[in-house]
């Protein structure tokens, strides 16, 4: 039951709240057409025509979707800020996504990670990866394995702002085989037998490379000892300066209904939650972390969104989850 909680509907919505954003102007800064690829295909076709899309827009915007997508548009910002700041800045060169799902992340960024010769390693449920792979594996490489079309990644990018220039492909193509690797197990199960040895096995370097984990929408759907197992990992194992990205789910309401009662009701319960500020900076402290940033839900909607489009300053926001940024302080000890 807890093994793949997460795994149905998260992923795929996700990335359709990703595509349907990349379809709004640029400054709102959801370029995420590469979403796209994941989602059926009729979903591409209604993206490609005005009226289609402008009535699938108009559903969105009427439905629990707008929320969704308020919810998504800075958590992604700031995911993505995390990354290139990782690397620009801190000069990491190792990432670990952890519970990648459908993102694309990696992809969307694959100058820069090519660039500065960033290995990333994706992992997720068994089922996910496969289709992770077989899908990027069609859309990047042209090995078709999907009868019903012949899109490329160009054609799931129909906007000029947004098009995936031929060089920007290619650099995709080359990144994509030469820097990204993949693990399937259960966090849940399989982390100390299968997915640090894989790591391990695959070149993560815990010695001397600084490591960056991006755990993004994951841990409320891990049972708590597996969620402590992984941040064990990073205090006994992960160079100083190493830093993990990461959502903390909270059980507080701010306005009266509870995320983890709707998430129980479509099949995804609520395995972890840190719901308040004070246990938030007592699991830190227990793992050796320092916080270097701690919003929540709410507050990076009313700063980040609210800016952009949605103008939605009267409406009561749940905060349900804190997005967190914390950094390793001292030298692991063997
Ligand atoms: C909400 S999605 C988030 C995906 C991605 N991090 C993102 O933000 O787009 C949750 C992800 O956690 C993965 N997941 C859930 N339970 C898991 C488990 N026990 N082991 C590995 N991955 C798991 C799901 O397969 C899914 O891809």
């Amino acid at each position: 039951m807890c093994a793949g909680s997460g795994e149905k509907r998260t992923p795929l919505g996700v990335n359709m709240v990703r595509y349907h954003l990349s379809f709004y102007p640029n400054d709102v800064g959801i370029n995420d057409c590469l979403a796209g690829m994941f989602l059926p295909y009729f979903i591409r076709v209604v993206h490609t025509q005005p009226y289609l899309r402008w009535l699938f827009s108009a559903f969105m915007s009427t439905t629990k979707w707008q929320e969704a997508a308020m919810v998504m548009a800075p958590r992604w910002q700031f995911f993505d800020d995390l990354l290139k700041n990782s690397v620009e800045k801190d000069d990491i060169r190792q990432i670990i996504l952890l519970g990648g799902g459908y993102s694309t992340q990696i992809l969307r960024n694959s100058k820069l990670l090519e660039r500065n010769k960033v290995t990333v390693f994706h992992i997720d449920l068994p089922k996910l990866t496969e289709s992770y792979i077989s899908t990027v594996n069609s859309f990047l490489l042209g090995i078709n394995n999907a009868s019903e079309s012949s899109d490329t990644l160009s054609d799931i990018c129909p906007l000029d702002n947004i098009n995936i220039p031929k060089t920007s492909h290619d650099i995709a193509i080359e990144y994509w085989k030469n820097y990204v690797k993949f693990i399937s197990g259960d966090l849940n199960t399989d982390w100390e037998s299968k997915v640090v040895p894989e790591l391990l096995g695959l070149g993560l370097n815990i010695n001397t490379e600084k490591i960056l984990i991006i755990f993004e929408a994951v841990a409320q759907y891990l049972q708590p000892q597996a969620n402590e197992k992984i941040f064990e990992f990073i205090a006994q194992k992960c160079p100083k300066g190493s830093k993990i990205g990461w959502t903390s789910f909270t059980r507080d309401s701010t306005t009266g209904k509870t995320r983890a009662d709707i998430l129980k009701n479509i099949g995804e319960p609520v395995l972890f939650s840190l719901d308040s500020q004070t246990q938030v900076e007592e699991w830190h402290k227990r793992f050796r972390l320092s916080i270097k940033e701690c919003i929540t839900s709410a507050d990076l909607i009313m700063q980040r969104l609210n800016k952009y489009f949605l103008k939605n300053h009267e409406k009561k926001i749940e905060s349900h989850t804190r997005y967190i940024i914390a950094e390793k302080l001292d030298i692991p000890t063997v």
